[in-house]
C-alpha cells in the first residue's frame, strides 16, 4: 500500500472478539490523532464468516466508547500478505497458521500484536472467548496499548 498510508491488518482465530477488538481500538486511536490508515481484521478460522463480532466484545468497546457492531467476519487470505504492510497476529498459534499461507513474496510484515507493546507482561493476547467479562477488559487493555504504540510510530513520534 502507499507510503503515506498504513494498511494493517489484525488476526486473530475467529475474528469475533480479539481482532475487532484490536481494529476498533485503532480506528478510534488513528481518528482521534488524525492519522489516515487502512485498517482491518481477519481470523484464521472459517468459522465466523459473515457474523458479527461477539456481543460481549461490542459491550466491552461500547463500554470504551467504540462501536464495532458493524464489522463483519472474514477469514485471512494469501492476497491480504500483499494488500496490507502488517499482519498483527494476537497469538503465537495465529502466527504458525497464517505462516501456512504465507506467499513466498508476501510484501506484509507477520507480527505479534504484542510485540508493538514495551514492557508487555505477554507476548499473546489471551483470548477471551472462553472466559468471562474480566477477560474482555483485559483484551481492551492490550489491544488499546497496541493501537497507542501504532498511532505514536505512524505519527512519526
Ligand atoms: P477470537 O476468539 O479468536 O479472539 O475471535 C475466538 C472466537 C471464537 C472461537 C474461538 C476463539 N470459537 O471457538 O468459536
Amino acid at each position: 500500500m502507499s507510503v503515506n498510508k498504513p494498511a494493517i491488518l489484525f488476526l486473530c482465530l475467529g475474528n469475533i472478539c480479539r481482532s475487532p477488538m484490536a481494529e476498533g481500538a485503532a480506528r478510534a486511536a488513528f481518528a482521534a490523532a488524525g492519522v489516515d490508515a487502512h485498517l482491518d481484521s481477519a481470523g484464521t478460522s472459517d468459522w465466523h464468516i459473515g457474523r458479527a463480532p461477539d456481543p460481549r466484545a461490542q459491550a466491552e468497546m461500547a463500554r470504551r466508547g467504540a462501536d464495532i457492531s458493524m464489522l463483519r467476519g472474514r477469514q485471512l487470505s494469501a492476497q491480504d500478505f500483499y494488500d496490507f504492510d502488517l499482519i498483527l497476529a494476537a497469538d503465537a498459534q495465529n502466527m504458525v497458521d497464517a505462516e501456512q499461507i504465507m506467499p513466498d513474496a508476501a510484501t506484509a510484515k507477520l507480527q505479534l500484536m504484542l510485540d508493538w507493546v514495551e514492557h508487555s507482561q505477554r507476548s499473546s493476547v489471551t483470548d477471551p472467548y472462553y472466559g468471562d467479562e474480566d477477560g474482555f477488559a483485559e483484551t481492551w487493555g492490550d489491544v488499546s496499548a497496541v493501537a497507542d504504540a501504532l498511532v505514536r510510530h505512524y505519527r512519526g513520534d
